[in-house]
């Protein structure tokens, strides 16, 4: 593929048509299967203990670990029955209001390809292994996966608003960064810190970071940090709470009062904040990624 596409605006590759699906999921070689075992494996050495409930119930009813990348089709056909949503490929990041109107309509984006062992550890771009792995486990969950269809309808609105950047917050501090408290402990059930080895340390038992009982105003006032640990995570009672705030929120009014650019740094905590842990900001104050900072 081409360079230019992977830079904004996004540029449809030609042989897509207008909802950017890939007429067929990519086939894999067996080092791309291998690949996936590694990067599961990986994972499960560190998230019993430190991944929401909900997310690891799911990961077992998909089976994901079954071995290799898995098959979108059948994939979608189990979780279809569970909560009508299907998983469908794309071969890179989709436009915005592409992505809100398959989320609309139960259906889950999912990169099509596999990073590579060069990139093993990090990749910016999401592949099948972040997407699939981080994010349908938690589309099997009846209430998280009503929250995603949401999501997708306030997206449009969003828009009309000039707001994205602002609901784009929400679903950084949510899906991909979301934090739940559970009956023994802070559990994390974003795909972001779900999908790699450091960050699901980091964000359930690491001092550094700031835990914040989520308010969905103040999340989609809040600036975040697209390519290194949060300074902030924001924690959910229950995904029944998580819709509820969502749903029942005047977003009309909301946009009208919200400010085009964020009113508070990723690292704040404001005198409105119920917070679980304030946090020390070591990593923060000791330079971040490239600093060679500890993740403490
Ligand atoms: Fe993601």
């Amino acid at each position: 593929m081409p360079a230019e596409v992977f830079t904004a605006p996004l540029q449809r590759p030609g042989h897509l048509g207008e909802d950017w699906l890939e007429p067929k999921q990519t086939e894999y070689d067996s080092d791309d299967d291998a690949i996936w075992d590694d990067l599961f494996a990986r994972q499960m050495e560190v998230l019993p203990g430190r991944a929401a409930s909900a997310f690891l119930a799911g990961l077992d009813k998909l089976d994901l670990g079954r071995g290799g990348v898995p098959d979108f089709a059948a994939m979608s056909e189990d979780l279809g029955k569970l909560t009508g949503w299907s998983v469908v490929p794309v071969p890179m990041l989709i436009p915005d209001h592409v992505f809100f109107w398959h989320l609309a309509n139960r259906r889950f984006p999912a990169g099509n390809f596999i990073r590579t062992r060069e990139t093993f550890d990090y990749i910016q771009e999401p592949d099948v292994f972040h997407d699939v792995f981080g994010h349908v486990p938690m589309l099997t969950d009846p209430t998280f996966a009503d929250y995603m269809q949401e999501y997708g309808k306030a997206g449009w609105k969003a828009m009309r608003y000039n707001r994205l950047k602002a609901l784009g917050a929400l679903y950084w501090y949510t899906v991909e960064f979301g934090l739940i408290e559970e009956a023994d402990g802070i559990k994390a059930y974003g795909a972001g810190i779900l999908s790699g080895p450091t960050e699901v340390v980091y964000a359930t038992q690491a001092e550094s970071p700031n835990r914040i009982i989520l308010n969905v105003d103040r999340v989609m006032r809040t600036d975040y940090v697209i390519s290194d640990l949060q300074p902030t995570y924001f924690v959910i009672e229950s995904f029944e709470d998580l819709y509820r705030q969502t749903v029942e929120r005047d977003f009309d009014r909301l946009y009208r009062n919200l400010p085009p650019a964020f009113t508070y740094a990723n690292s704040a905590v404001i005198d409105v904040d119920n917070v679980v842990n304030r946090g020390t900001q070591e990593y923060l104050l000791r330079g971040g990624r490239g600093s060679g900072a500890k993740p403490v």
